[in-house]
């Protein structure tokens, strides 16, 4: 009904506005005053914590692109190899895991059948697994060795919206609480990081009161054939996890691409007209926001039509995007929890404006409970 809808149209435009109080709830708690991040929920042994030579990150579907944001904090922060795999491709290739393979497991539901079946064969392996869920009591965490919620309340919407932000901060505090177990980061250090992750909600609001030009963006542009999105680094799996939500609920043609290759192939999909959406790193020492940069203009000189998310104050960006959308400063690290925000309600409004049923998309399940 429109009352549990929270006067909006949709469970998932309901779902994209709770973002800024799923990350804030996901958040709260974790962080005591000396600075110790406290993750009661991981009954692993420090000494297990300690020993752990690879970190294995295995999901589905949203839930997988969250697990790709979080391979570059957890690698960055903790020097431990991460690897990121599609749980049905897991299992199938007798993965090198042991008991000294830490497994990340991701689900929003808990249920999903891939999911599961990852889980059991780390497990047999002898491999700990820690789940990341938003559902107590749901089977993957019955049958992991720890949890850690998420605290993004229920979501009803096929497509994962707050499901997205919340476990790329879940797997934030993963990543610097073994980073503190192992003596890679510091007191001081995690606390930087806690304080940029706990201003993330303010800024994930203020992306969400400028959506008004989203919304008409999507109005000029719902019956396009095909969009691109472009990202690097952390940008990468943001470009990945904008063109699903295309493909889930608006049925167009999308596909995300790491900017860097635009030259191996993707550059000769580019048609005049075709958008190309392109997520900029902030300004850096590194060289990465720069060479977006180049890719924005290699693509609007074959005629695309470039929208550009970029941190406020960023003008280089100006004489090649046709369309520039703001996004709060932050660092690159924790740019994806403001970058996914416009383009979740860019799909949303483009499959309403198509006449699409945005809740309970063809062919798809919020929990896809078989192999
Ligand atoms: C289905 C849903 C997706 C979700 C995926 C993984 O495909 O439609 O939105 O990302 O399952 O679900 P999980 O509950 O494991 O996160």
């Amino acid at each position: 009904s429109a009352a549990e809808k929270g006067g909006f149209d949709w469970f998932m435009r309901k779902e994209i506005f709770e973002q800024p109080k799923a990350v804030a709830d996901t958040l709260l708690g974790r962080f005591d005053e000396n600075h110790r991040l406290t993750l009661d929920e991981v009954r692993i042994s420090e000494t297990e914590l300690k020993s752990i030579d690879k970190v294995v990150i295995v999901a589905c579907g949203t839930a997988y692109y969250a697990g790709l944001v979080a391979k570059y904090a957890i690698e960055h922060w903790t020097r431990v190899p991460c690897e990121v795999e599609i749980a049905s491709e897991f299992r199938y290739r007798d993965p090198i895991i042991d008991p000294r393979t830490l497994v990340v497991t991701i689900s929003q539901s808990g249920e999903t059948a891939d999911t599961l079946m990852a889980v059991r064969h780390a497990r047999v392996q002898g491999a700990k697994v820690v789940a990341i869920c938003n559902t107590n009591g749901s089977t993957i965490p019955r049958e992991s060795d720890a949890v850690l919620y998420t605290h993004a309340g229920p979501e009803i919407g096929v497509a994962s919206t707050k499901g997205f932000l919340t476990q790329v901060a879940a797997c934030y505090l993963l990543g610097l609480f073994l980073a503190q177990v192992r003596g890679t980061k510091f007191g001081d250090e995690i606390a930087t990081v806690m304080t940029e992750l706990e201003s993330m909600p303010a800024k994930i609001q203020q992306v969400l009161d400028a959506s008004q030009q989203v919304l008409d963006l999507a109005e000029e542009l719902h019956s396009v054939r095909s969009v691109l999105f472009l990202g690097r680094h952390v940008g990468y799996p943001v470009a990945l996890e904008g063109a699903l939500k295309l493909k889930e609920i608006a049925y167009l043609h999308a596909e995300g691409f790491p900017a860097g290759e635009l030259k191996h192939g993707p550059i000769a999909l580019v048609e005049p007209g075709m958008p190309v959406f392109v997520i900029v790193p902030p300004r850096g020492r590194d060289q990465l926001h720069d060479k977006v940069i180049s890719n924005i203009q290699e693509v609007r000189a074959r005629g695309a039509r470039t929208i550009v998310l970029v941190e406020e104050g960023d003008d280089e960006v100006n004489p090649y995007a046709d369309v520039t959308l703001r996004l709060p400063q932050t660092s690159t690290l924790l740019q994806p929890l403001l970058a996914i925000v416009p383009l979740q309600l860019f799909a949303c409004e483009v499959a309403t404006l198509l006449g699409h049923d945005v809740d309970q998309p063809r062919n798809l399940a919020k929990s896809v409970t078989v192999e």
